[in-house]
């Protein structure tokens, strides 16, 4: 279970989610893809097909009973997909036991590999499907609104692992804080959570900082113009380590191409279409280096979020 995350609206979650899902369908496994943006859903425009008749909202609407009646053929082999809600009304809001309940069913999925298409912004409902998921990437393009969004993305998600961890009151009262912009504790980053923590409970804070350096998403810098751009992974790489304490994993850079757009204009898929264009070079790296991590996740496992 991979998901595709990244804090701002418009950097190509959804682009790559699709296209990676073709990657992973054309390496001879079995994808589905899983359209899990509540408010804003639009993968199917993104695979170049109509909305189909079954979506998640089905399932969540308790209209069919299992969540693999809703997986419908993208015309892609080896690739099914789960369109998204949309009867939400812009809401991201599902309830804590509706999305227990979708969780539980996504892990069940009779597939190989499972893309989750996430929504942008913070919310428990993005945050929850990222960190229930074995992978979780994370988007950048380079504009200081998406760095912005993406160190926002990445604390808020580690304060909420803490938060589905920790189970004792006042601890849970003070990751709360932390989910607080500009909280009267003035804590920042996981950092300053751990010290906090570790000054009232040491063992407590020793095992915060080993969940801290456990956490480790998944980076890709999309929309690159420029060899500047492309300089951009590297250096989130190091702030994220130095602010935040949070290592990320750098799976590469995609570059910014006409032909991109163009595919999602005359609904078409990219990786289908131009299999020769510089950005599809760069998926397939990125394919082959998710694949590389889930080689070593099938030998050592990962702990993750099991809600
Ligand atoms: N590498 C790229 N080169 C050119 N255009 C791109 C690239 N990546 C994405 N785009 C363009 O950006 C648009 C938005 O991408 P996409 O819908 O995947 O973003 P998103 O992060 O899923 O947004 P939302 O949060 O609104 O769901 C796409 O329609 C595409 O035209
Ligand atoms: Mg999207």
């Amino acid at each position: 279970m991979i998901a595709v995350g990244g804090g701002k609206g418009g950097i190509g979650k959804s682009l790559l989610t699709a296209n990676l899902g073709v990657c992973f369908a054309r390496s001879g496994k079995r994808v589905v893809l899983v359209d899990a943006d509540l408010g804003g859903a639009n993968l199917h425009t993104c695979l170049g097909i109509d909305l189909p008749a079954a979506s998640l909202s089905d399932f969540v609407q308790r209209r069919v009973a299992n969540l693999e009646d809703v997986v419908v053929d993208s015309g892609i082999d080896g690739l099914g997909l789960i369109s998204g809600a949309q009867d939400f009304l812009g809401s991201a809001n599902i309830k804590y036991t509706q999305k227990l309940r979708t969780l539980r069913q996504i892990r069940r999925l009779q597939a190989d590999v499972i893309l989750l298409d996430l929504g942008s912004g913070t919310s428990f409902n993005v945050l929850d499907f990222f960190l229930s998921s074995h992978l979780g990437i994370v988007i950048i393009v380079p504009e200081p609104t998406s760095l912005e969004n993406s160190y926002r993305f990445l604390r808020s998600a580690f304060y909420r692992l803490l938060h589905h961890r920790e189970s004792a009151r006042p601890f849970l009262e003070i990751i709360e804080q932390a989910m607080l912009p500009n909280n009267d504790k003035a804590i920042r980053t996981p950092h300053d959570i751990i010290r906090l923590v570790g000054r009232m409970d040491p063992e407590r804070g020793d095992r915060y900082r080993a969940w801290l350096s456990s956490f480790r998403p998944l980076l890709v810098v999309n929309q690159v113009r420029s060899p500047e751009d492309a300089e951009l992974g590297p250096a989130v790489l190091l702030a994220c380590r130095k602010y935040l304490g949070i290592e990320l994993d750098l799976l590469g850079h995609i570059d910014y191409g006409d032909n991109v757009w163009q595919a999602v204009r005359t609904r078409t898929v990219l990786m289908m279409q131009d299999v020769e264009s510089p950005v599809t070079q760069r998926i397939w790296h990125v394919a082959r280096q998710i694949e590389k991590r889930m080689e070593s996740l099938e030998v050592a496992g990962r702990e993750r979020l099991k809600l």
